[in-house]
């Protein structure tokens, strides 16, 4: 398979608690790669709903800048700037500015079965129709 350009303003999007989310299922990838992936954009002085999945979450901060609340922790993370959670870690992502948008490349994926074991049984999916994380 040849280079292929996502083009996220052209992308179908949908809303999600007021977060507009692009979910790259569109783009058919599965099983040509091992990951699922989205981007979502946090207006300006909002918040993404508290999310938590079994799935292990890369974020990179694509413009805007993040404050992520997980593990009792608030971290702000920068454009260009990136964040790994652990599957299970319950996490809150929340647009910084009250003026500029957040927009979050997000791949995720299920850990190996080892370390994951009955750990990701047992936290299960806050999110609706189990199609991974919401945000
Ligand atoms: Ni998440």
């Amino acid at each position: 398979m040849g280079m292929r350009m996502f083009d996220r303003a052209t992308a179908e999007a949908q809303s999600v608690s007021g977060v507009t989310v692009v979910r790259w299922e569109q783009y058919e990838l599965a099983g040509t790669v091992p990951f699922q992936a989205m981007w979502y954009e946090v207006p300006p002085g909002a918040a993404a709903p508290l999310d938590r999945h079994p799935e292990r979450e890369l974020s990179v901060v694509v413009a805007g800048t993040a404050e992520v609340e997980a593990g009792g922790d608030t971290v702000r993370v920068p454009s260009g700037s990136a964040f790994l959670l652990d599957g299970g870690e319950a996490h809150r992502v929340r647009n910084a500015s009250a003026t500029s948008p957040l927009v979050v490349f997000s791949a995720y994926w299920m850990p190996a079965e080892q370390t994951v074991g009955s750990r990701a049984a047992a936290v299960g999916s806050a999110g609706g129709g189990g199609e991974g994380p919401d945000v």
